[in-house]
């Protein structure tokens, strides 16, 4: 079945499809969008491989002409010189102004692709096809796209809404444990931060969740959009709700600067772990009840997703330089780090009052537990 998530931004509303097997459908689902039949297509190699031509086939059985680019996969991509090939790239394709661009990968070609969109011809439309789970519940929908500077990640790009996102859920299938398990870390950032049932839901299909049963994924995208969508309404450009989205990123950001951006942490596993941190501090500084972050461990838990410092591989700094690290973040003001914290599982806030003592202190307990368990 596949369900629709309208998005009713002012002037550039947009649907999020979501359902099995709607990439073998994107030639109808993208007709009513284009003003003549003909797209340019960009992609990843990884992706290309898979997917690729499952999407040309779908556009020429509606007779739509595609060309395609295929960029190197990988976080590398979204740099400046990928960016400027893939801006001349659509150049010398003749895209024009009221011809739609379609970005088929994960959150590095969404963001790129969005970006490269956004600027072309002062801006083109385009269309998020999002292959990881962590595309399909965060990165496709809300309009930030961007690529990394050598100053830090994100920190290049616009804000610039899709026309269409068409998450296929079938396509999660081909996704290798760790990348599906990283897509759920943000799964379940949607429960904790803003609705304690979505939270209970993903605690009692946790097993349907870990297998990918289509159904339990329908509904974790669906809930997770919806959420989304419901922030992005409220807050479309970051100046107060939407800064809940970056539950646990304050942390994730300093472990993924600490660890190089490297494949020793994904993305979304950074996000669970910081998830964990967060709502250990929630606790210790008696903001939310004792049991939520042992409930929101047993969770991760049940589904294999990283929980702890402790299941990062390899040398980490001292909680110092973590502390160095978060403070590199861009959400911070006058030297002041900016927290989401919780109240409870689904009531999460956004502080600047934290003491960074009890922060330096969580950060020396996480790294003395973890070398205890290396021991
Ligand atoms: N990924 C966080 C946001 O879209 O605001």
């Amino acid at each position: 079945m596949i369900q629709t998530v309208h998005v009713p931004l002012p002037g550039r509303a947009y649907d999020v499809r979501i359902g099995p097997d709607l990439l073998a459908r994107a030639g109808a689902e993208i007709a009513p969008h284009l003003a003549r039949p003909r797209v340019a297509v960009v992609t990843d190699a990884h992706v290309a491989d898979l997917h690729l031509p499952a999407l040309e086939r779908a556009l020429s059985a509606e007779g739509i002409a595609s060309v395609s680019l295929t960029l190197p996969a990988g976080e590398a991509t979204k740099s400046w010189p990928h960016f400027t090939r893939c801006v001349e790239w659509l150049l010398d394709q003749q895209v024009e102004r009221r011809d739609v661009v379609i970005a088929l990968g994960g959150g590095v070609i969404g963001d790129l692709v969005g970006f490269a969109a956004a600027v072309l011809r002062r801006g083109v439309r385009f269309v998020q096809v999002p292959t990881s789970l962590l595309a399909q519940v965060d990165s496709s929908v809300g309009g930030k796209t961007g690529i990394n500077a050598p100053q830090g990640k994100n920190l290049i790009g616009a804000f610039h809404q899709p026309a269409l996102v068409l998450a296929d859920i079938s396509v999660l299938q081909s996704l290798t444990d760790r990348d599906f398990l990283a897509g759920m870390g943000e799964v379940v950032k949607y429960g904790l931060l803003g609705d304690e049932r979505f939270f209970e839901w993903q605690e009692r299909h946790a097993e349907d969740l870990k297998t990918r049963d289509p159904g339990a994924l329908g509904h974790a995208v669906r809930r997770s959009v919806e959420m989304k969508a419901d922030i992005v309404l409220r807050d479309e450009t970051e100046q107060g709700d939407r800064a809940l989205l970056n539950l646990g990123h304050t942390f994730c950001h300093a472990l993924e600067a600490a660890t190089g951006y490297s494949n020793r942490l994904l993305h979304g596993e950074g996000v669970a772990i910081g998830c964990t941190l967060a709502f250990d501090l929630s606790a210790q500084l008696g903001l939310c009840a004792q049991e939520d972050p042992s409930r929101l461990r047993a969770l991760l838990a049940q589904t294999g997703m990283a929980a702890s410092v402790g299941d990062i591989d390899g040398d980490l700094p001292d909680a110092q330089t973590l502390l160095d690290l978060m403070k590199q973040d861009k959400k911070v003001v006058d030297g002041k780090l900016t927290f989401i914290l919780a109240r409870a599982i689904g009531e999460a806030f956004m502080t600047s009052d934290v003491p960074q003592d009890a922060v330096e202190q969580l950060l020396e307990d996480a790294l003395a537990a973890r070398s205890l368990s290396s021991c």
